[in-house]
Order: C-alpha cells, then structure tokens, then sequence
C-alpha cells in the first residue's frame, strides 16, 4: 500500500513526508506541481519514495498518473494554491484548489481509496464570526483562499456521507518551521526566527504588539500521521487553536538563544490592522483533544530552540 501527498514537496508535505516515513512502512508517493527535492533531499532516493510532477487540477492527468500506481491507503492532499496569489489570480484559486480538490475525491472514490485527509485553514471564518469560535462555528470567508478551503471542506463531506470515502480536514492556523516560505500574512513569524537562525537580519513587517496564533510544524505533522488509517475519527472538520504569540515575545525567544540576533520592525499597516481584526480560531473547542488526542509537544521556547538548531544543522532548511 501506499500514501499519497498532494503538494509532497511543499512545506507541510515534505515534513509529514518525513514523519510517515519513520511512523509507516508504506510508500510514499508525492505529487507536487513543483518538485521542491532540497526538502526532501534525505529521502528522495529511497525506493519508498516515488516523485510526480503534475497539476491537480488537470483530472485527466492526475486520474491517469496515479492509476498506473499501487494502491493507496490514505490520501494527504495540500497542493494548493497560496495568498495572496489567490486573491489576485481567481481562476487559478478556483482550478487549483476547488477543482483540484474535486479531483482527489473523485480519484479517492473510484479506486476505493479509504481516506482522505485535507489541511483547512481559520480563514474560513470571516472578521465577523462570533466568539468564541467552535467547530460549529458559520463559515463565512473574505477570501478566495478561504472560499476553497469551504467549498472543499462541503465536497469532503459528501463524499464521507454518501460516497463511502472517509474525510477529515483539520483547520490549522498558522504553522512555524525550517524553511518555510511564501508571502502569506502570517510568514513575518517564521522570519523572525529563520533568518537570525541563518546569521541574517530579520526584518519584520508587523507592529511588534502583533499576536498570532501558531503551531510548530513538527507538532502538526505528528498529529497528522497520526490519523493514517485511524477509524475512529467522529467528525469530518476540526479547528486546532494554537498558541497565541507576540512577534516580540517571539523576538526575545529569538534573542535568548541568538543574543546577537538583530530584528528590526518595518510595519505595513494595512497587514497590520488585518491581524489586528484577525479573530480567526479564538476559539474555545476541545474536540481535538477529547476526539482525536492532539497533544503538542513543544512549548513556544522549546519550538523557537528547536527551529534554529534544525536550520543552523541542516542547510537544507537555509532559505
Ligand atoms: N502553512 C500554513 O500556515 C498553513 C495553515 C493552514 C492551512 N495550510 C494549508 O496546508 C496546505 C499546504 O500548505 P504549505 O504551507 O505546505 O504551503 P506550500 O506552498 O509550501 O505547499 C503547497 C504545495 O502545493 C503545490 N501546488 C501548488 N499548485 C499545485 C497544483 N496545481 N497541483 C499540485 N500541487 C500544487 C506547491 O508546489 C507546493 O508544493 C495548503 O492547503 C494550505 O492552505 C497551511
């Protein structure tokens, strides 16, 4: 059997990547629009490890690549489309990750393909929704970006009601980690740490006051492998919290490990006053932890550590 992951290359696949290769023995097949091999450099020339270069939203291709395969028993699927690129270009948001996603359940139907497991995102709730928020909470984006991660999470759950493919997608804020790039809004917290991990000034482009909420990547994807061919999974859609951290409670974590680390703050204020109105996932759910046993390893000093030591270590995470 194998595990297939949609975006394998990219940031969060190339680390679940990493950990279904020690927590499994099955292979891994990683479909990536772009073949990013620097992330997955210690794994690539595994014969466990199969690469696909290609585009979800084309089905022809996807359906014909994958059938020629072995077969699967969990889908992971993060190819996605990213801000702000998917506020300016529509049509590829909605191809790539509306289509796209279409196309993965269908693949997961026809071949009888058990699982799927989709990573959403707080930008379903729009500056609206009331708070606390919960599961239950109205979905009601501003965003392309988040319309998709809607209209994947409904196509998900008609094909865990009536097409017999079961589906869970965990809505993640932001997540944190070694080489993680990208422009999306929360990115000035992964700065602040990568670049005085790597000798070089970070320049954050927030007011320093600024919190958000954040989960370390290697947490994440633990928690991910976890659900690989787990049954008992009562519901389809989870929100995941994380914790709530300053861009310069940050900086002082930075700073007590990095002493001579030099951040300094370039704020754009309409990112800015964004975050400021950004209630997404100030939420009060436990179903998580109660459902699924979610349990975060590292604490906010211990994640900010284990970051630069991973980037000072490893090259492979210099960006
Ligand atoms: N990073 C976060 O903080 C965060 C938070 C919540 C949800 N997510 C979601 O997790 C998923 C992965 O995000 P990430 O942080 O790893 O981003 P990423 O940009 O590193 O990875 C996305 C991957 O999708 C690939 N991709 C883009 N278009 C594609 C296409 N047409 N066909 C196939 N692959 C395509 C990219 O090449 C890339 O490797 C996304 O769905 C994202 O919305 C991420």
């Amino acid at each position: 059997m194998a595990i297939l992951i949609t975006g394998g290359t990219g940031f969060i696949g190339s680390f679940l990547a990493k950990e279904l290769f020690t927590s499994t023995n099955e292979e891994l097949i990683l479909f990536d629009y772009i073949i990013n091999e620097k992330r997955i450099k210690s794994l690539k020339d595994d014969p466990r490890i199969s690469l696909i270069k290609g585009d979800v939203s084309n089905r022809t291709f996807l359906h014909s690549q994958l059938e020629k395969l072995t077969d699967f028993s969990t889908i992971y699927h993060f190819g996605s489309l990213m801000p702000p690129l998917t506020e300016s270009e529509l049509t590829d948001a909605f191809n790539i990750n509306i289509q796209g996603t279409f196309n993965v359940l269908e693949f997961a139907r026809l071949h009888n393909i058990s699982q799927v497991v989709y990573s959403s995102s707080g930008a379903i709730y729009g500056p609206g929704v009331d708070l606390p928020v919960t599961e239950q909470s109205f979905r009601d984006p501003w965003t392309m970006y988040g319309v998709g991660k809607v209209c994947s999470e409904v196509l998900g759950s008609f094909y865990h009601r009536r097409k017999g493919v079961k589906f869970t997608s965990i809505r993640f804020p932001a997540l944190i980690g070694p080489g993680r790039t990208g422009k999306g809004m929360t990115i000035f917290a992964n700065n602040i740490i990568q670049y005085p991990a790597q000798g070089e000034k970070a320049i954050c482009n927030v007011e320093e006051d600024i919190a958000v909420p954040l989960i370390y990547i290697k947490d994440a994807t633990k928690f991910l492998a976890s659900l690989h061919k787990r049954e008992d999974i009562p519901e389809q859609t989870y929100n995941i919290d994380g914790v709530w951290i300053r861009a310069n409670e940050l900086a002082k974590y930075v700073q007590n490990e990095i002493s001579d680390a030099i951040i300094e703050y370039d704020p754009d204020p309409e990112l800015t006053f964004m975050l400021r109105s950004w209630s997404m996932m100030k939420g009060e759910s436990n179903a998580i932890f109660d459902d699924l046993g979610y349990s975060p390893s590292y604490s906010p000093e211990e994640m900010v550590k284990d970051f630069i030591l991973e980037v000072k270590t490893n090259p492979d995470y210099k960006i």
